[in-house]
């Protein structure tokens, strides 16, 4: 017998509960695992406002759920470096020892086998203190989610949003549940049928986003994976926008989970930047421009600010005009200010900070 969540609504007479369910409040058991679902039962969960439930179900959707996340090779590929020799932020190695504990748990997890949540919190561990001891960032991220799209944008925008956690002083205390936040911010979406899509304005599907962030939250709490409130709640309250109209509380402002201000952005920065839709894909810098006119808006200022620093007016990756009419390719800030980075042209490292002669004149986009 494997797990599978369902919507109540989706729910038949005589469904076997396959996990222990939690009150969401008092986080006693509600209903034991084994337990019968009746009529009674619906109505009870929906008056507690628990919407989906893991129920057993057959041995065939087993082989088709492992089927559907084979590892494959091309999961493995990480983006070449920008420039060689330079010391990018994370290196292969995290990512692939990521990558590999993140899918490892994610398998457990829609298996219903045990959960071994260790290697998670190993890795999230080692990935924060490396970062606390950088000064400039090359912000090397996973590009295109060809395959394996749930666990590439997930550990990059845990990434991303541990640097901005720095750089609003944070402390290691709390910088380790925001990268446990967003690396699972999206794990709901695994359990839809068709878990790959962007939230950009038009494209956004309300029922999608309501059904994978409550999802989300359900799963991580019942299964222990989060145990503290305020991340699960970042977990649910990651569509919620500083304007009050977001998903599902549409709560405002400072109201909205802290660790959810600033993995939104995150969140959005990876998706434009690395979505596997053509159509969709922005640069970094187009991306960064895109979140800026959101300001107020969908994300809190004060955090954005913060993504600002981390990526500079040019993010890493940017294709950049000079003055003297040769072109660049940004590697990180320089510590100098926001519009003056440290870029790479012609195969030589060049800090404009230092060398006042030169200076973009625009960027190519
Ligand atoms: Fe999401």
């Amino acid at each position: 017998m494997a797990i599978e969540w369902k919507p109540l609504e989706d729910i038949k007479d005589g469904a076997v509960l396959a996990e222990d369910l939690y009150d969401g409040a008092s986080f006693k058991v509600l209903l034991s695992k084994g337990t019968r679902i009746n009529k009674e039962i619906i109505d009870t969960l929906k008056k507690r406002e628990i919407l989906w439930i893991p129920v057993e179900v057959k041995g065939e959707n087993f082989e088709k759920i492992r089927n559907s996340i084979d590892f494959d090779q091309e999961l493995l590929k990480v983006e070449e470096p920008i420039a060689p020799g330079i010391r990018l932020s994370v290196p292969d190695e995290i990512y692939r020892g990521f990558i590999t504990s993140f899918k490892d748990l994610s398998e457990q997890l829609k298996l219903g086998e045990r959960i071994d949540k260790g290697l998670v919190e190993h890795t999230l561990g080692a990935v924060v203190d490396d970062l606390i001891s950088q000064k400039e960032y090359v912000v090397n991220l996973f590009k295109k989610h060809v395959s394996g799209f749930l666990y590439k944008h997930g550990i990059n925008t845990a990434i991303l949003s541990v640097m901005a956690g720095i750089t609003l002083s944070m402390s290691r205390y709390h910088l380790i549940p925001l990268a446990k936040a967003a690396l699972f911010h999206d794990i709901g979406l695994m359990f839809l049928s068709d878990p790959e899509y962007v939230d950009i304005g038009g494209t956004s599907n309300r029922e999608k986003i309501l059904q994978h962030t409550t999802i989300g939250y359900k799963i991580l709490s019942t299964y222990g994976i989060i145990e503290q409130r305020e991340i699960l709640d970042a977990v649910l309250e990651h569509h919620e926008k500083y304007n009050g109209t977001g998903i599902p509380f549409e709560k405002k402002g400072k109201d909205i989970n802290f660790y959810a201000r600033i993995l939104q952005i995150a969140d959005a920065y990876d998706s434009l930047t690395s979505t596997s839709s053509e159509a969709l894909k922005l640069t970094p810098y187009q991306a960064l421009k895109w979140l800026l006119v959101r300001a107020g808006k969908d994300y809190d200022p004060y955090v954005l600010n913060a993504f600002i620093k981390v990526l500079g007016m040019y993010p890493t990756g940017t294709r950049v005009k000079l003055n003297d009419g040769r072109i660049g390719t940004v590697i990180r800030t320089s510590g100098a200010g926001l519009l003056i980075p440290v870029i790479m042209v012609d195969d030589t490292l060049m800090d404009l900070s230092k060398d006042k002669s030169v200076w973009i004149v625009s960027v190519i986009e």
